[in-house]
């Protein structure tokens, strides 16, 4: 018998469907609500809304499991490289070695960017910020690319060729705001050496791609690639839900992802830490703040909406970290004051009663700015590895029989009716 979920309004009991998922998640289907009751629910920011059914990602946040199509995150981080990730994520399996092989010659094939791209960098003001140029240049594709994506192999391509493209982009735009040659991306490197390559060669300086910091650009984007309906997920499949084009869905989800309660933690940690160091490391003094009702700082890097223990991710990255720091032989204050940040927030009774661990942004700065990245360009690599989720989001929900346009409803509080004044009697 299918399981029912009873609710009494004004003394008249309806029954809601149950719908349960695969790990035994429980959710009321209150689809038919407002047209049976004439009520409908109220859920600011959406913690208790399932917006779609997905099978790509499932995240336990009581006991901070993620996985990706089934498989735990530690074994990707441990086997996987980032393209077979991303082909995990956007085809439900793990490809062949022929897949592989042939995913890796459109990525290659797909890699340049038109030239003319490249007057638009130029015309930004110079102070841009790179989401802002990054956003702006995704949507831009679609002018390059206007092509509708109407069989299975012109969507493959679409997908592929964003996959690619905005990791040249995010290059591009790195080099162009350092006022330096544009570096193309080279047929005989793999995804991730390219995009080093493309950031770091110059003229003067050849770049030879280092293998563990290959390694480590890998598991960074491994870690990124998915995390069910975030918030710049959920963006994506909003704007995507109007049927717009997927360049402008992911166009939408980078512009989401910039705010620094989301991907934009990840250079705000960075910029806390600097701010700890200048006022002379009081780490107590942060965590005081932090509790502070009156005060609006939050330590960035800390908590999440669904993870309520150690964020998965982040053990791996506080791993990757140490690793990280200790091949390129860099010792970073930054770290030592991250780590005896984490030591005194995680004993302290409010961090534990909101129970408010380090996420993934937490050490992920470090990592980058190890690895040479500038501040300012990490939540452009977020970006980048989140592009795998956003598409196959993207396409899951384009697939799903149960799409509807995305419309929230509201509750009015503003002004009761009134009539409109003449402008002299105002
Ligand atoms: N520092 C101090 N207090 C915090 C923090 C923090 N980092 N995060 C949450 N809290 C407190 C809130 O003040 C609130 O306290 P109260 O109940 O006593 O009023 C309580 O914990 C719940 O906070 P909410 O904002 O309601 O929690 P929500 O689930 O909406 O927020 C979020 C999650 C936005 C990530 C929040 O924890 C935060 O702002 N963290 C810092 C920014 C950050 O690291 N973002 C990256 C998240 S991971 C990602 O997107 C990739």
């Amino acid at each position: 018998m299918t399981e029912t979920a009873k609710l009494i309004i004004d003394g008249k009991t309806y029954e809601l469907p149950v719908i349960t998922g695969l790990e035994n998640e429980k959710a009321i289907d209150i689809r038919k609500l407002r047209a049976e009751t004439g009520y409908i629910t109220y859920d600011p920011g959406f913690g208790n809304t399932g917006s779609c059914q997905s099978a790509i990602t499932f995240m336990d946040g009581e006991n901070g499991i993620l996985r990706y199509r089934g498989i735990p995150i530690e074994q990707l981080a441990e086997h996987s490289t980032f393209v077979e990730t991303a082909y995990l994520l956007i085809h439900g399996s793990l490809p062949t070695r022929e897949e592989l092989t042939n995913i890796r010659v459109v990525l290659n094939d797909q890699s340049m960017v038109h030239e003319d791209m490249q007057e638009f960098f130029t015309n930004f003001p110079s102070r841009s910020h790179p989401m802002n140029i990054l956003s702006a240049m995704v949507n831009a594709l679609r002018s390059f690319y206007p092509e509708l994506m109407t069989t299975e192999e012109l969507i493959e391509r679409t997908m592929l060729r964003l996959l690619s493209k905005v990791r040249t982009l995010a290059a591009v735009s790195y080099k162009i705001s350092r006022g330096h040659k544009v570096v193309y991306p080279r047929p005989d490197y793999t995804y991730c050496q390219n995009f080093l390559n493309m950031m770091f060669d110059s003229p003067v300086n050849p770049y030879i791609p280092d293998d563990d910091l290959v390694n480590a650009l890998n598991l960074f984007w491994i870690l990124h690639a998915d995390h069910e309906q975030n918030c710049s997920t959920a963006a994506v499949r909003v704007v995507g839900s109007g049927r717009v084009n997927i360049y402008a869905s992911v166009s939408a989800g980078i512009a989401a992802l910039w705010g620094p309660l989301h991907g934009g933690a990840n250079q705000a940690v960075i910029v806390m830490l600097e701010e700890i160091q200048k006022n002379g490391g009081d780490i107590n003094k942060a965590v005081a703040k932090a509790k502070d009702k009156n005060d609006p700082f939050r330590l960035m890097g800390f908590g999440h909406r669904v993870y309520k223990t150690y964020d998965p991710r982040a053990k791996i990255m506080k791993e990757t970290c140490d690793k990280v720091l200790a091949k390129l032989k860099i010792s970073d204050p930054l770290l030592d004051s991250a780590r005896k940040l984490e030591e005194v927030a995680l004993k302290d009774d409010y961090f534990i009663d909101h129970n408010l661990y380090p996420n993934v942004d937490f050490y992920s700065g470090i990592v980058l700015k190890a690895m040479g990245i500038p501040t300012n360009m990490f939540t452009v690599m977020f970006a980048i590895g989140r592009l795998p989720g956003w598409i196959s989001q993207w396409k899951e929900s384009m697939d799903d029989p149960h799409w509807r346009l995305s419309r929230p409803r509201q509750i009015y509080i503003g002004k009761a009716k009134g009539d409109y004044l003449p402008i002299d009697e105002r």
